[in-house]
């Protein structure tokens, strides 16, 4: 019997896909070619917003033709979309031809769930919502020279317009011991880089008393067997000056912070429930820029929180001016149900919502441009990812800043290269290799 996963969402289920492989391989499922190869198909769920919810039940929509075409197959949706609160029963109902409901809170459970799917029941199984993880999961990573290690677990901020820390639960982070052993046996494995991933990984240790975030980094720092260490999400109000402190003394430890700012007038940010100011995050930025000469700086910014005034966005524009990111996700605010904001008035028509996001987008790729062309003519150490997706010729690797470049080399994947740009791009950089 052959298992097929598709994944939406972050990077956490994206990790969390690994782990489900694992878990079939050792319940004795092997990996299809293909959705047409498989006996099962395992959907991995976003429910961050309304758009991602949508794409999931399209995609359920769509798999309604692969599990009639052979009797016997198998269609599980798993993720954020069934964890949140009576979402399950509803997808079950819309949805006859799914066999398995499961969520981030039981997904250990999925083998358990398939056989009772398989001896002919539908198994619909949605726990609260997660209050502590198993650490000795089986994981089957993919190829490459990346992989992911989850540090923590949740989020306790429950920020005005998100459903993670519904569909997330409370902050739990794993051991140090067991963290650092995986690096450890990732590095073994040939894995050149490691990415410690959390919703705020700078609340790393907050919920035992064991070591904090700064601890765990300059300890991860240690293993020599890795070439870079890189984390996200790091949020704007727990990001202490003392990580700065040790990102600057580290050696693998990369300079790029993802630090989410979401808004740039103080206003929204507080009924956003932030926890900080616009001038607050710029000292931040400002401070990490000091500390850390070359740190690239990205975000996320959302446009059209509910009650945004035309003042309240030029802020965000001038914020984006002032921060000069490397680049910044943007999102259209969209209701979730359950969440603080939901229930706000002052919600904004699409079209005006379209309009900030494209006047947004406009001003932060002039930036994010600029900031690429100043690099043209200068030396970066890259780590070679493989081939470029857009021209199997050339290689693609990243910057220690993770900006993409491609190149060409007689060089592979896992190699560090030293390479001279070229030429600058929004999103990409091009560059020719030196040694
Ligand atoms: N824990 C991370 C990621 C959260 S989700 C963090 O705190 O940054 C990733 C991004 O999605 C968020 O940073 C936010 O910009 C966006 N997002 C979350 N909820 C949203 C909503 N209801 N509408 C629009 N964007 C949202
Ligand atoms: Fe959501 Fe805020 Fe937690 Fe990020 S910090 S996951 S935006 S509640
Ligand atoms: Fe989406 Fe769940 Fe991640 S809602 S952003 S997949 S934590």
């Amino acid at each position: 019997m052959k298992f097929h996963l598709v994944t939406h969402g972050c990077q956490m289920n994206a990790h969390e896909t690994e782990i489900l492989a694992g878990l079939l391989e050792e319940a004795a499922w092997e990996p299809a070619a293909g959705p047409e190869d498989a006996d099962l198909i395992v959907l991995v769920t976003c429910a961050v917003r309304d758009s991602a919810e949508r794409r999931a039940r399209g995609k359920l929509g769509e798999l309604k033709r692969w599990k009639q075409a052979r009797p016997g197959r198998l269609l599980a949706v798993g993720g954020c979309v069934p964890q949140q609160p009576e979402v399950a029963d509803s997808l079950a109902e819309d949805f006859p031809h799914v066999d398995v409901v499961f969520g981030p809170a039981n997904l250990a459970r999925l083998p358990v769930l398939l056989e009772e799917a398989r001896r002919g029941g539908r198994a619909v199984e949605i726990l609260a919502a997660p209050a502590d993880t198993p650490d000795s999961l089986p994981v089957r990573r993919g190829e490459g020279v990346r992989a992911w290690v989850t540090i923590m677990h949740g989020c306790d901020h429950f920020c005005a317009y998100c459903i993670v820390p519904y569909v997330r639960g409370r902050e739990r982070s794993r051991p140090p011991a067991a963290i650092l052993a995986e690096l450890e046996q990732l590095a073994g494995q040939g894995f050149r880089e490691a990415v410690l991933l959390g919703q705020n990984v700078n609340n790393y240790g907050r919920d035992g008393d064991d070591i904090d975030f700064g601890e765990l980094l300059e300890r991860a720092d240690g293993i020599t067997g890795l070439a870079r260490i890189r984390f996200t999400t790091s949020h704007p109000a727990n990001f202490a000056a003392r990580f700065l402190a040790v990102m600057a003394r580290a050696t693998r430890v990369c300079e790029h912070l993802h630090l989410p700012v979401q808004s740039g007038s103080d206003r929204i940010l507080a009924a956003m429930r932030r926890g900080y100011t616009q001038s607050g995050y710029l000292e931040l930025l400002a401070r990490a820029r000091r500390a850390l000469p070359g740190v690239s700086i990205t975000t996320d910014i959302i446009v059209g929180f509910p009650g945004e005034t035309d003042g309240d966005f030029a802020q965000t524009l001038q914020l984006v001016e002032e921060a000069r990111f490397d680049a910044a996700f943007t999102f259209l605010y969209s209701d979730r149900r359950g969440t603080l904001a939901a229930s706000l008035e002052g919600k904004l028509p699409l079209a005006v919502r379209k309009e900030r996001l494209a006047q947004l987008n406009d001003v932060q790729n002039r930036i994010g441009l600029e900031i690429n062309r100043s690099l043209v003519g200068q030396r970066r150490e890259i780590l070679v990812e493989g081939s470029s997706a857009k021209n199997p010729h050339r290689l693609a690797g990243r910057t220690r800043t993770n900006k993409l470049v491609t190149f060409s080399a007689d060089r592979q994947a896992g190699d560090l290269v030293t390479v001279k740009i070229t030429g600058a791009h929004t999103w990409t950089l091009e560059g020719l290799a030196e040694e």
